[in-house]
């Protein structure tokens, strides 16, 4: 059975911090409740606007963390040069547009083809493994395949919308089967494939099911539980809930 690596997104500790400026809660402390908490990786996202991490936040993490960072960062020539110069073990490559709230919808990476092409080179050639956040669809699964990025990160924002709406409905249904059909599709074009965006108690449990994805980061949401059950608390269920999801997943293939 294929491990399920969790990557533990520490943005929003970031944005309560500066809320208030100064330095409490630190998102290096959260990173070091994850790792404890069971988490593979810790992910964090260099916005243009630092609206919550800031470049001192990842020079913290690369040098005092022990597991590794998925950098999350726009196609951006600034970001580039900060992704050359920490050499995080990941980078995520991300669309980013100013005044959303959140990343509101995967990379066009069939549409903007090669202007992708030379970040996707320049992370590779550093040693930095580079994803593509995309879709479930797949031309764009197919786009980063032709772009040479190794993994690609599937949006599952859209799937975790409606299934807090209902999760019977066939609208449900049909962005769940996006997602089970692009992660075959990755697997067939040779690319890891994780997941990520949306995800809760709720949400995660099928998303984990799909034996092809190998990890998933989980942000707002852990950090909004762990308001209510503390971040260790949270982080331990959302990995329990995964791990059950996997192996129930793999049981009933083999059965
Ligand atoms: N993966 C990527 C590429 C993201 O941009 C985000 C949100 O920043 C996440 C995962 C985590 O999403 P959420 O905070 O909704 O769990």
């Amino acid at each position: 059975m294929r491990h399920l690596r969790l990557g533990v997104n520490i943005d929003h500790v970031a944005t309560i911090r500066n809320a208030r400026g100064g330095r409490h809660p630190d998102p290096l402390r959260a990173a070091f409740v994850a790792a404890q908490a069971g988490a593979d990786g810790i992910t964090a996202h260099l916005r243009e606007d630092r609206r919550h991490i800031a470049d001192e936040d990842i020079a913290r993490l690369v040098s005092e963390l022990s597991l590794p960072l998925n950098l999350e960062m726009a196609a951006t020539d600034e970001m580039l040069e900060i992704a050359l110069r920490h050499r995080p073990h990941a980078a995520c490559i991300v669309p980013e547009k100013r005044h959303e709230l959140t990343t509101e919808g995967g990379l066009d990476a069939h549409g903007g083809s090669n202007a992708f092409k030379r970040y996707v080179d320049a992370l590779g050639e550093a040693g930095i493994r580079v994803s593509l956040f995309i879709d479930p669809d797949p031309k764009q699964l197919d786009a980063a395949k032709m772009l040479g990025a190794p993994v690609v990160e599937l949006h599952v924002g859209a799937y975790c919308e409606r299934y807090l709406e209902d999760p019977t409905s066939a609208e449900t249904k049909r962005e769940f089967a996006k997602i089970e059909a692009a992660a075959d599709h990755a697997e067939a074009l040779g690319l890891e494939c994780h997941a990520g965006h949306g995800l809760t108690f709720d949400t995660v449990g099928p998303v984990a099911g799909i034996p092809t994805i190998i990890e998933l980061n989980i942000g707002h949401f852990l950090i909004g539980e762990a308001i209510f059950s503390g971040l260790d608390s949270a982080i331990r269920r959302m990995r329990a809930l995964m791990d059950k999801a996997r192996a129930d997943a793999v049981g009933s293939r083999s059965a």
